[in-house]
């Protein structure tokens, strides 16, 4: 399969009606400062004061998503309570972490009859008050399992739900016994003082295992984290403050992995939390994430623009909030191509940066290895790969800052082809299959 990205041009014309609506928005409420596209607890309780009819008791807010529902014929929910804290001032506090063990459910179904056929991590907060929202992260060994925006709270209360399906992560929920970590970062003063309850909740269903192979959706079998390690005072994500910074971490990949994808997290804050709005010298709208295997550019992230629930006008995200706010969209990276590099049991360093970056965005990764249970050692090759620089310009048609005009364009292709061989070995009942040779080749 070739692993190919390219410029989308659908989607300019619909961005750029967006980025009128949202630009007049801003022409009343933040004059001068484009990239501050916030109102204050003040602002916001002068709206509420007026609006008689949101008067009432705790709201809920909620993303429209698609309910998640487990396969017909699945027993549960066995469900465990991971976490419940309350977060006050956490702001580059430690995250908070808890000790995980494999519920007693898994480890029951662990003698092979039943698997997880769905896994749902559950996130329920309330606050009330007055507050920001929230950036924060759920990490379990490291691997980053959500990531969202907190609900920007209302002085009578918010409350908030998120069901995320969690399959995925089944190795890692699996595995053994390792550390939760959250991290949201809340500050607490006089005037902003709404504190997040939060409960994280784990919910497990299963079904019969069957004899037949695992289907190519089937969840990895080993989950490597690609992100900071405990201790710190932040997130475990890398934090990438400029367009020339590369933040990476070293990994070994087990010699019998046949397939790897890289799920990358990605959030965008402070001058660049808008940055599909930013002016010329902001460094224009165009953003992207790029992967770095040693060295060399293996693939880019172009992220979906979400908007927090306190962004532009927090009136607009309540209670229906915007598309990723909660449960914030991963991107999947094929790196199956480079296998060939990665399959020599060496270290490897993997890393990101953010084109065009200003302060801040917080970045990381989950690397999904997909592991040959009938060979100790698969093979790979790279056939093919190409990552030309990234094209592009900004074009000014008025000098004008702020009411300004100008054209941003960019362009990237990334393609890589590559082969990954499974030696398989020889049962002992066939002693005249060739030893060693490849029995299944599968071309990227
Ligand atoms: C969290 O769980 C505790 C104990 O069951 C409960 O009292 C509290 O209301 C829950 N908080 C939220 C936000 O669901
Ligand atoms: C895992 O943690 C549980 C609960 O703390 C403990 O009882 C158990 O012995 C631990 N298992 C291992 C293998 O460390
Ligand atoms: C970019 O950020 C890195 C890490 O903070 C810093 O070392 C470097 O000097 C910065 N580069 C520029 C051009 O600001
Ligand atoms: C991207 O690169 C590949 C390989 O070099 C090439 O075949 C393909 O046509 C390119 N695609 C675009 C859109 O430029």
């Amino acid at each position: 399969m070739m692993t190919t990205s390219s410029a989308h041009d659908g989607s300019h014309s619909l961005l750029r009606v967006w980025l009128c609506f949202t630009l007049l928005l801003c022409f009343r409420s933040c004059a001068a400062s484009p990239r501050d596209l916030r109102f204050s607890a003040e602002d916001i309780a002068a709206v509420e004061a007026v609006l008689p009819s949101l008067r009432q008791a705790k709201t809920t807010f909620f993303e429209v998503d698609r309910p998640l529902r487990p396969p017909r014929g699945s027993s549960g929910p066995c469900s465990t309570l991971l976490l419940s804290h309350v977060f006050a001032s956490t702001f580059n506090k430690p995250p908070v972490i808890a000790a995980y063990s494999p519920p007693s459910c898994l480890d029951d179904a662990g003698g092979g009859a039943l698997i997880v056929s769905l896994a749902v991590l559950e996130w329920r907060a309330d606050c009330h008050g007055a507050q920001y929202d929230r950036i924060f992260g759920v990490w379990l060994g490291g691997a980053e399992l959500l990531r969202g925006s907190t609900a920007e709270p209302r002085p009578e209360g918010v409350t908030w739900t998120v069901n995320k399906d969690v399959t995925k992560y089944a190795s890692l929920l699996a595995a053994g016994n390792s550390t939760l970590a959250v991290y949201l970062g809340n500050l607490i003063d006089d005037t902003y003082d709404g504190v997040y309850n939060t409960n994280l909740t784990l919910h497990l269903y299963f079904r019969r295992a069957t004899r037949s192979p695992p289907p190519s959706s089937a969840p990895a079998d080993r989950v490597v984290p690609v992100s900071r390690s405990l201790p710190l005072n932040d997130g475990l994500w890398f934090v990438v403050d400029n367009t020339t910074e590369v933040e990476s971490t070293r990994l070994t990949v087990p010699p019998n992995a046949h397939r790897a994808v890289l799920e990358v997290y990605v959030s965008s804050h402070d001058f660049d939390e808008f940055w599909y709005m930013n002016m010329p010298d902001q460094n224009g709208p165009f953003r992207e994430v790029t992967i770095h295997l040693d060295g060399k550019v293996v693939g880019a992230v172009w992220p979906f623009p979400v908007i927090y629930t306190g962004g532009i006008n927090p009136l607009i995200w309540r209670p229906i909030t915007s598309i990723g706010s909660f449960n914030m969209p991963t991107y999947d990276v094929e790196l199956t191509p480079f296998l060939g590099k990665l399959l020599d049991g060496k270290e490897h360093e993997l890393g990101f940066a953010v084109t065009n970056a200003q302060k801040s965005w917080y970045v990381d990764a989950n690397l999904h290895l997909w592991l040959d249970p009938k060979s100790s050692a698969t093979s790979g090759g790279l056939v093919a790969y190409n990552a030309p620089k990234l094209t592009g310009s900004i074009v000014s048609k008025s000098s004008d800052s702020i009411d300004g005009e100008y054209d941003a364009t960019a362009s990237r292709n990334i393609s890589a082809t590559g082969w990954v061989s499974s030696a398989r070995r020889a049962a002992t009942s066939q002693p005249h299959s060739p030893r060693g040779s490849p029995s299944c080749t599968r071309t990227w």
